[in-house]
């Protein structure tokens, strides 16, 4: 589902080189979970950000869901991005629109036959124990309800991967909780979870292959 071979990021800054990701090389398999744990600035989010072709790196190779990522025209990242599913720290709602019409706009961009879009995007509403906040407002969720929405979003459309950039970094304990089962139960439905974390005891409780990162290096690959 995700192969990495030799990459290498480098962030250049006017006569600045900043490498961000030194030689990393891994392979991720359909059906696996796998966490990506590292403190601030290791590398976690840019390695997110190359695999759904939001950064280029500047050398190696990355596949992602069937996809040569690196050899993708910018025409063609829209394919690749409909067959992920992708949350972050913040939930990134339509502030101007219902948590239904957040969901159900994923659906209508993708091109879903109108009648499919009421049940689907209930479903997934359904699947995060969001049923009955479908007709509120953004600003009228608490934090954790956010998510729980950003997580129907991604997926809504049935995404083979699942990437979640730090995506309890906002909560608070037992919240974080709520979402990690909930992102724990998409992995056991089938989807390829990759979840990046700087929250060391979280990667451990969560008890899954981690890919650690420190300074741009994968440091271990353990679990
Ligand atoms: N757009 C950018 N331009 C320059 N440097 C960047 C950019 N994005 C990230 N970096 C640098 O790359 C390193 C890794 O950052 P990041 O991937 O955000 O780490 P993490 O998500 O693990 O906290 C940091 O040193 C950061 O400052
Ligand atoms: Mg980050």
């Amino acid at each position: 589902m995700i192969r990495l071979h030799h990459v290498c990021k480098v962030f250049e800054s006017g006569p600045m080189r900043l490498p961000a990701l030194s030689d990393i090389s891994f392979s991720v398999e359909k059906g696996e979970f796998v966490v990506l744990s590292g403190t601030s600035g290791a590398g976690k989010t840019t390695l997110l950000r190359l695999l759904y072709a939001d950064e280029q790196a500047t050398e190696g190779e990355i596949e992602v869901a069937g996809f040569d990522v690196r050899a993708l025209r910018r025409s063609d990242v829209p394919r690749l991005r409909r067959s992920l599913g992708i949350v972050f720290q913040d939930a990134k709602l339509l502030s101007g629109r219902t948590v239904f019409e957040n969901i159900a706009f994923v659906l209508r961009v993708l091109g879903t036959p109108r009648r499919e879009i009421t049940p689907k995007a209930f479903q997934a509403l359904k699947a995060v124990g969001l049923s009955s906040k479908a007709q509120a407002y953004p600003a009228q969720l608490s934090q954790g309800e956010a998510q729980r929405a950003a997580l129907a979003r991604a997926i809504v459309k049935s995404p083979a991967l699942l990437l979640a950039d730090e995506p309890t970094g906002n909560l608070d304990e037992a919240m974080a909780g709520e979402i990690l089962d909930l992102i724990k139960d998409i992995g056991s439905r089938g989807t390829t979870v990759l979840l990046a974390t700087h929250q060391a005891r979280l990667a451990t409780q969560l008890k899954r292959r981690t890919l650690k990162l420190g300074g741009g290096v994968l440091l271990k690959d353990e679990g």
